[in-house]
């Protein structure tokens, strides 16, 4: 068998699309404002295309680059005005943040109503519960290739590789929520090849490079593969050997050109969302 690729690239554009289309129709841009603290190179990436994506679907989109100096107190004070500004319906502050500033401290300071992150504790807590929030970027464009490649969720086994506050948290409950069988597994489990094997869909999000392979997943299996790791020869690779899991595979996210894509398209999703929540 070999699987079929499913394109994040093309689903994250006609998302972004369709999201510039209803920001067009709006009386007002909806405000995203994206916070850089120091000179974390990936960062500076991902805030440029957060940045230019936005733009071009007609957000009001801007960034606030902080020195690697900026204290807490400093780094809370815009926040907070930034939460009190009202053409402002979207604040995220991109991690990592320099080591003497205290992430949960950043992140509870954004208004829950604007963290287009979905990193707030009181949104973690409305997913947990089952409630609408807003939902992490990552795992809201993981749950939108599903949708767009008719993977049928009810009943289905999923198993997430990883465990983090950002992505493999958040998946699992938005898999729950849409009736699947949920496996949480990382890197103190026990068999994790056979907890994998078990998978109808398997979400790999542990940041490890080509941890995943072809005898780790069953024949059929929807993968879709979160990871992105640079190689020491340059190479960009996801947590799953891509080559040898798309031969036994059913359907297969590739790296780059999956995941990734979906991230930003959702963060725009999120923002548009907020805006209309705050402002109608
Ligand atoms: N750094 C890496 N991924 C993310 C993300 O999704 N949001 C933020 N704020 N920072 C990140």
């Amino acid at each position: 068998m070999t699987a079929r690729i499913l394109d994040g690239k093309a689903i994250a554009a006609a998302l972004r699309a369709r999201l510039a289309e209803r920001v067009a129709a709006l009386p007002y841009s909806p405000g995203l404002r994206v916070v850089r603290v120091g000179e974390d190179p990936a960062s500076g990436v991902y805030v440029r295309n957060k940045d230019k994506a936005a733009k071009a679907a007609g957000y009001d989109s801007a960034t606030i680059h902080l020195p690697a100096e900026t204290t807490e107190a400093e780094l809370l004070a815009t926040i907070a005005t930034l939460n009190a500004d009202p053409v402002v319906d979207g604040i995220l502050v991109q991690l990592p943040l320099p080591p003497r500033i205290r992430t949960e401290a950043a992140i509870a300071a954004v208004d829950p109503a604007k963290d287009v992150d979905g990193f707030h504790p009181l949104n973690a807590g409305r997913l947990a519960a089952g409630q609408p929030g807003l939902v992490p970027c990552t795992p809201r464009g993981v749950m939108h290739i599903l949708a767009e490649a008719g993977v049928v969720l009810r009943g289905a086994r999923a198993v997430v590789l990883g465990r983090s506050q950002i992505v493999g948290r958040p998946m699992a409950q938005l898999l729950l929520g849409a009736d699947c069988t949920v496996t949480i597994a990382h890197s103190r489990t026990r068999d994790l090849p056979g907890e994998c094997r078990r998978a109808d869909i398997l979400v790999a999000a542990v940041g490890r490079p080509e941890m995943v392979r072809a005898d780790w997943v069953a024949p059929g299996v929807v993968v879709i593969d979160v990871g992105i790791n640079r190689l020491p020869d340059g190479r960009l690779v996801g947590d799953v050997a891509f080559g040898e899991v798309a031969a036994v595979a059913g359907a297969i996210t590739p790296v780059p050109g999956g995941v990734g894509p979906m991230t930003i398209a959702c963060l725009l999703q999120n923002t548009l969302e907020a805006a209309i929540a705050r402002r109608g």
